[in-house]
């Protein structure tokens, strides 16, 4: 059966629901590649570097671990129509598995600010895609009032089942290396469903007995739109401050008002972990090194070896650490983005040609 050829079904014992193989509606998610990036290592200040490209997945980015689980939970209650606020990738997801079930797919994306790879996805997997006036905030917040009020199915990660299967990230990094635990697990923030589900599924097989120790996870934000790290800075008193206007190039973490900030910062108290934030550049300059690698990815996911560098240069990273940063989006899903830095036409010339001597340097050196 396809159930067992998924990445993410393979683990359904340690799903807290039953599921019938006819509910399932698979792509083959998962499954996706642990990688050496060498240069990106050396980049950031780190002996080794591991990353898990879960951009390798059917649609291109990891929402669909999650989005495996949420349809058939949609499936089993008989939903007809699933609907998510996004900024690209949620969207492009739920398009394809709601074609796949045979369900009707409504995506509220902000207008103008997603990349162009995604909600091409998005059309073409026929889902009725919104262009909404307004951010990503915007949109989550006229999605959800629309679930509470029509038969909508509501697939953010705000949906516990989407995080179900998102978890399962965690365990097959682990069963890929056989089992031992890095010391640190490095992701972006956005919306802060991953870090929690990841998260989730570390804690989950350390209180199995299955793991010693848990890694310490760190999301790393982009400075104009930081709410987390934020609330950290300001000791983390009351409720977190969204950010009003939330601004990235890195269009997927341009996000104000994280709706699992509460279950990000469980993940972080259980792990030790933190959270640190990087410019546009230092993104930028990370996702080029990371395609020197020969592995690339879109703008978001590189927010992690960028992140890293910081905190190796601040000390809070020590450069022997184990380190496995997850990238979470394929290089091709925001091409213009790519182009526009390799021509110049987001930094100035000087500060790229910087940076890509010192890929070129080590380039020769390895
Ligand atoms: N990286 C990529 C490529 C993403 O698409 C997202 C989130 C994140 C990182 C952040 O993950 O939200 O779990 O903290 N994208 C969502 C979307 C918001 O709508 O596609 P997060």
């Amino acid at each position: 059966h396809p159930y067992d050829q998924s990445g993410v079904w393979r683990f359904r014992e340690l799903f807290p629901f039953a599921t019938s193989p006819s509910q399932v509606v698979t792509l083959g998610e998962g499954n996706t590649p642990l990688w050496d990036a060498p240069r990106s290592a050396h980049y950031a200040g780190l002996k080794r570097l591991t990353v898990k490209h879960q951009g390798l997945n059917p649609t291109g980015s990891f929402k669909d671990n999650g989005m495996t689980t949420g349809i058939a939970q949609a499936r089993r209650l008989g939903a007809r129509a699933v609907a998510c606020a996004s900024t690209g990738n949620t969207s492009a997801s739920l398009a394809a598995y709601a074609a796949r079930a045979g369900m009707h797919g409504i995506v509220f994306i902000p207008g103008g600010r997603i990349a162009y790879g995604k909600l091409a996805q998005s059309l073409d997997y026929g889902a009725v895609t919104l262009q909404i006036e307004g951010n990503f905030d915007d949109a989550m917040r006229l999605v959800r009032d629309l679930a509470r009020t029509t038969p909508l199915y509501l697939l953010n990660s705000v949906n516990p089942f989407r995080l179900e299967g998102q978890k399962t990230i965690a365990f097959e990094l682990l069963q890929q290396r056989r089992w031992q635990v890095p010391d640190r697990v490095v992701v972006p923030g956005g919306n802060l469903g991953n870090v929690s589900a990841l998260g989730k599924g570390f804690k989950e097989l350390h209180d199995l007995g299955l793991i010693p120790r848990l890694p310490k996870l760190t999301v790393v934000q982009a400075e104009g739109a930081a709410p987390l790290v934020r609330w950290y800075a300001a000791h983390r008193v009351g409720n977190l401050l969204p950010v009003n206007r939330p601004k990235t190039l890195a269009t997927a973490i341009q996000i104000g008002n994280p709706v699992s900030w509460l279950k990000a910062v469980r993940a972080l108290d259980w792990t030790d972990g933190i959270c640190t934030t990087v410019s546009e550049q230092e993104i930028a300059d990370a996702k080029a090194i990371i395609g020197r690698d020969g592995i690339g990815c879109e703008p978001a996911s590189a927010a992690t070896v960028a992140g890293l560098r910081r905190l190796v240069s601040e000390g809070l990273v020590h450069p022997e650490e184990d380190v496995v940063a997850i990238l979470t989006g394929s290089a091709l899903k925001d091409p213009d983005f790519t182009v526009q830095y390799h021509t110049g036409q987001l930094f100035t010339d000087a500060e790229r040609e910087t940076h890509l001597a010192y890929a070129e340097g080590h380039l020769m050196s390895t």
